[in-house]
């Protein structure tokens, strides 16, 4: 199992934003008559069920021993209880979401607190193709071409204070784009938390998206959480609100299910969901589970440290 360490992603698979097609951008300038338009999105990667992976992602790929899932499985089949609860409800429901124009508050235990701009935001991070694994807590997963920076930059930048030791996010509300939230299936908003140092982790990535390509509404646009040694839930969507914070969030699930759901939500193959063993998972598009689920989703040896000494049975 070859897993690339932050530091050893060569430069040259850093490839500035501008190369990229961004899909919101090309919409705009084809609106405006620019030439092109038969280059974007669907162009590219054919109907949205293609299951061909474009060539320069197809590098990427040979760097993990695992084929990527296709785009049309990465965006069809999604978590996204906002926009309802079956998978390809994320994907019928979200077309009237507006991620654009869009604020992030910044706030609590920090002196940079603010609404900042998503633009502001990328201004001055690294935008990179990272592709892992995600492993939802149902034994499903896929491996992603996500496309984003990593949150220490953004954390650096507001100067948490020495009080800060968790980081807590919230999705955005907009019942009137989210026909999900018109019923009381969660608790809305969306919480999610990390202790500090998984926020600071060079593995942990704010994605703005997948493929190279802007995220689509029913992956989490404009701005989602990834962090790859988790399970899937960690991943919250649509962030509008991060806060420093004292004291250990309370997530979406836990407060939902204590018993089933924990804060640490650490993939581990054994440490069983109460329901269900956690030990093999489906990988995409298979029907059947036909992969022995990895201690920390393959990511052990950049992230064991984090939880030294801790009993992970207890800390779920
Ligand atoms: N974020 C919000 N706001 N609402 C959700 O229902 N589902 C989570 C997570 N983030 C969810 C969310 C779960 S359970 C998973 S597995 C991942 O999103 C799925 O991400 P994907 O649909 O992009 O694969």
């Amino acid at each position: 199992m070859i897993i690339r360490r932050p530091p050893d992603i060569p430069s040259s698979e850093i490839t500035p934003e501008s190369v990229y097609v961004n899909r919101r951008k090309f919409i705009k300038a084809a609106a405006a008559g620019a030439a092109g338009f038969a280059l974007g999105p669907s162009a590219l990667y054919g109907a949205e069920q293609s299951q061909e992976i474009p060539p320069r992602f197809a590098r990427l790929q040979s760097e993990l021993d695992e084929p990527l899932n296709s785009y049309g499985d990465v965006t069809t089949y999604n978590n996204f209880y906002e926009f309802g609860t079956a998978k390809d409800d994320p994907h019928r429901n979200s077309g009237d979401f507006q991620p654009e124009p869009w604020t992030v508050s910044i706030g609590g235990e920090c002196n940079k607190p603010g609404e900042y701009h998503l633009e502001d935001l990328l201004s001055g991070v690294t935008l990179e193709d990272r592709v892992y694994r995600l492993r939802c807590v149902e034994a499903w997963s896929m491996v992603i071409p996500w496309y984003g920076f990593q949150l220490s930059s953004l954390i650096n930048r507001v100067e948490p204070t020495g009080n800060a030791r968790y980081i807590r996010f919230e999705t955005v509300v907009r019942p009137e784009e989210m026909p999900g939230q018109r019923a009381p299936i969660l608790n809305w908003p969306y919480v999610e938390g990390l202790r500090m140092d998984e926020a600071m982790h060079p593995l942990t990535i704010l994605a703005t998206g997948v493929y190279g390509m802007d995220l689509p509404n029913q992956n989490g646009a404009p701005l989602r959480l990834v962090v790859p040694w988790k399970y899937g839930f960690k991943g919250v969507k649509s962030i509008v609100r991060i806060d420093f914070v004292q004291d250990m969030p309370l997530n979406t699930w836990k407060r939902q299910n204590a018993n089933e759901y924990g804060f640490y939500a650490n993939v581990n193959p054994n440490v069983s969901h109460p329901r269900w063993s956690q030990a093999r998972e489906r990988r995409l598009p298979s029907l059947f589970k036909n992969f022995d689920t990895m201690m920390f989703n393959g990511y052990t040896e950049q992230v064991q440290s984090l939880y030294a000494g801790m009993d992970l049975e207890r800390w779920k």
